[in-house]
């Protein structure tokens, strides 16, 4: 019914992805393939495309009025899939889920104050928080036979009075793990001891494989309701990263008016209408797109981390529960780091996300977008065996 298998050519149509491998990573060659932003290779679902197609079609573009079918589509997606019970109230678009972090900031600290990350974590949190004039209060992840664990005695050592706010991300990112109630529970109830806001990013809730489980802060943890901000979107999951939308589901009146001051005063409360219906498109029709892409994925998952860990000797893939971003230790490989970075540039072709723009922790890792067609996803592999054959000749 869904045609993932099917490649479409991507260079030349404004993709960051594909359009911007030159000029970020230095890789010239015109056969390079990205597997660094996370976004997908595949067509949106159906319903997304005829809700575009109509827009275009009646070709009056004017200012888009929100009279509520876009919060009550979030609602409801929200329910269906994760058990969730939301109040349209509460939500709060915003263009994109880090501007929302940056309005966050803005609204609930001041310059100077500290935000928490669990690195290696998603590089904008880093970027969001500098560019605001606050600075990051790192607490490396722990990872125990191969899964990341928070550290909450060491969160408990570095905190000071300047501590304002966590940057929870969850599923977590790189690494895609998907929290348990309990690792949740135990850091919001430290976020409360210590008055400390926290902002659960679930921009990846929905990517989360057969076998685990996405359990969001509000369930998991429904006693910090009023210092919790929840942010996510449809972004990521139904790959319109382009619609630059999200959500911020604040349920703390004060709270919320808090945000929504940044956000009135920064000129933002009025939203793109493509992205807009795009978005609510996806969340009313694209329930069955999603069901099929997941084993998709999850069969893009065990084709990458089989071949890459027996391409590349000591390489060790983490087992993830849920995202498309594969994250590989490369330290037991032996080889310094350039040389890694080096075979999979240059040798391969590849453009990877760099594993220090995750933080401290992430030096010897690359991560890999493998949300792509199979027979692309197949030829990276080809290269990287290539890459990587001196390696395992006197095997
Ligand atoms: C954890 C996380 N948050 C946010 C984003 C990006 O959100 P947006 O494009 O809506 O700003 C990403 C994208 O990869 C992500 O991984």
């Amino acid at each position: 019914m869904f045609d993932f298998d099917r490649i479409i050519e991507r260079r030349g149509t404004h993709s960051s992805k594909w359009d911007q491998i030159a000029r970020l990573s230095g890789i010239e060659a015109p056969d390079a393939i990205p597997m660094w932003v996370a976004d997908m290779d595949f067509a949106a679902p159906p319903g997304v495309t005829e809700a575009m197609k109509a827009e275009v079609d009646r070709a009056v573009h004017g200012y888009y009025a929100d009279t509520g079918s876009w919060a009550a589509a979030l609602v409801d997606w929200m329910a269906r899939r994760h058990g969730l019970t939301l109040n349209p109230s509460w939500v709060s678009p915003t263009p994109g889920i880090v501007s929302g972090l940056g309005l966050i900031l803005q609204a609930v600290t001041a310059p100077g104050d500290e935000v928490v990350v669990f690195p290696p974590a998603y590089h904008a949190f880093r970027k969001i928080i500098l560019a605001n004039e606050r600075r990051i209060l790192d607490v490396p992840l722990v990872e125990i036979e191969g899964r990341y664990s928070m550290d909450l005695d060491l969160l408990r050592d570095k905190v000071t009075t300047r501590t304002k706010v966590v940057f929870f991300c969850s599923p977590h990112n790189p690494g895609g793990t998907a929290w348990s109630a309990d690792e949740t529970r135990a850091l919001a109830s430290f976020c409360a001891d210590r008055d400390l806001i926290l902002v659960s990013d679930e921009i990846h809730c929905d990517l989360v494989f057969a076998g685990a489980k996405h359990i969001p802060t509000m369930s998991a943890a429904p006693e910090i309701a009023d210092r919790l901000i929840t942010c996510v979107a449809a972004t990521k999951t139904f790959n319109l990263a382009g619609a630059h939308v999200g959500a911020c589901i604040v349920s703390n009146p004060a709270l919320k008016k808090r945000l929504d001051a940044r956000i009135a005063a920064s000129g933002l409360g009025s939203y793109n209408a493509f992205g807009m219906a795009a978005t609510e498109a996806a969340w009313r029709t694209g329930a069955a797109w999603l069901d099929a892409l997941m084993p998709y994925l999850a069969g893009n998952r065990d084709i990458f981390d089989k071949r890459i860990e027996a391409a590349v000797p000591g390489a060790r893939s983490m087992h993830l529960d849920g995202t498309y971003l594969a994250w590989v230790d490369f330290s037991g490989t032996g080889l310094p780091p350039e040389d890694v970075a080096d075979r999979v540039a240059t040798g391969a072709r590849i453009f990877a996300s760099p594993g220090s723009q995750f933080g401290p922790g992430g030096e010897r890792w690359l991560r890999f977008n493998f949300a792509t067609p199979r027979p692309i996803l197949d030829d990276a592999m080809t290269r990287l065996e290539a890459a990587f054959q001196d390696l395992r000749a006197g095997r």
